[in-house]
């Protein structure tokens, strides 16, 4: 996920050293031949998820998973696409517990009750595959399940709003109303993007209502969505490293995204593991 910047300012509540009125960045209408192109980049991001799942569990270490996921992918022909990113250090990113995104691989052996979100990224062809789930390692207590399957419906919510000549804003609001119906809360500081050719691109899609940064939705646009479900408070922090998210309360955090692209009669997932 992107951090979420100000595109332009047309809210009264803004600071008013912030620009007014600076024009939304275009977002690319994609053709028919390059959803064949996501599909494939889609369903090997989505198979190595599906591959790694087993292996998820007490003992195991994000190190050794980020190590089998990157080699899955080299294997298929692919990048991993975080790998070098405006410097991250891994293939992929591993956010366990109260870590909201962008948690780095390490020797930490998983425990029982842990709760692991796994986000994979690849480059296949030129053409960028992103989805991430949460992972439960060995038992977890009924509200983590509650939290799982909040962010997983969460997801399919936002999903199920795009349509083709409907609002961007729509995903946020069906995710916001549903996730804090459940008395959790969605992330704010990050959100879903763009993605194509390039990792992450406008539009940058908010899993939070927010009609100030509103576009129609056309068929061709692709982009994420990826809402990060927090069990306390929106509100996040970064550590010193400078990549890793934290609920700035401490408390869990999970999440759920598929890459999906606007079609002329709907929404197509490119992130299964298999063609729908
Ligand atoms: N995959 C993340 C996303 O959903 C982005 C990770 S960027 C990285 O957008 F550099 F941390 F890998
Ligand atoms: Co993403
Ligand atoms: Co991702």
């Amino acid at each position: 996920m992107s951090k979420f910047y100000h595109w332009f300012n047309s809210g009264g509540r803004r600071a008013k050293h912030v620009r007014r009125n600076v024009r939304a960045p275009s977002v690319p209408l994609h053709r028919p031949q390059d959803f064949a192109a996501m599909r494939s980049a889609g369903r090997l991001a989505a198979a190595t998820l599906a591959m790694i799942a087993p292996l998820v569990r007490q003992g195991a270490t994000t190190r050794e998973l980020d190590a089998t996921c990157e080699a899955f992918i080299r294997d298929h022909g692919a990048l991993p696409a975080p790998l070098g990113y405006r410097g991250y250090p891994f293939a992929t990113c591993m956010s366990p517990n109260e870590v909201v995104c962008h948690g780095m691989p390490n020797d930490r052996p998983l425990a029982a009750g842990d709760l692991l979100k796994i986000d994979i990224t690849v480059e296949l062809g030129g053409w960028h595959g992103d989805c991430c789930r949460t992972f439960a390692v060995g038992e977890i207590d009924a509200r983590r399940r509650l939290l799982l399957e909040v962010s997983e419906a969460a997801l399919a919510a936002g999903v199920a709003a795009v349509r083709p000549g409907g609002r961007l804003s729509a995903i946020g609001r069906a995710v916001q109303e549903l996730v804090e119906a459940a008395g959790f809360s969605v992330v704010r500081s990050y959100c879903g993007h763009g993605i194509g050719r390039e990792f992450h691109q406008p539009p940058q899609v908010l899993h939070h209502l927010d009609e100030d940064r509103d576009l129609t939705l056309q068929p061709g646009m692709f982009f994420t969505i990826e809402p990060m479900v927090n069990e306390g408070a929106h509100a996040t922090r970064c550590l010193d490293d400078g990549w890793t998210v934290v609920t700035a309360d401490g408390g869990l955090s999970a999440q759920f995204e598929h890459t999906v692209g606007v079609t002329a009669s709907g929404v197509e997932i490119f992130t299964l593991p298999r063609p729908a």
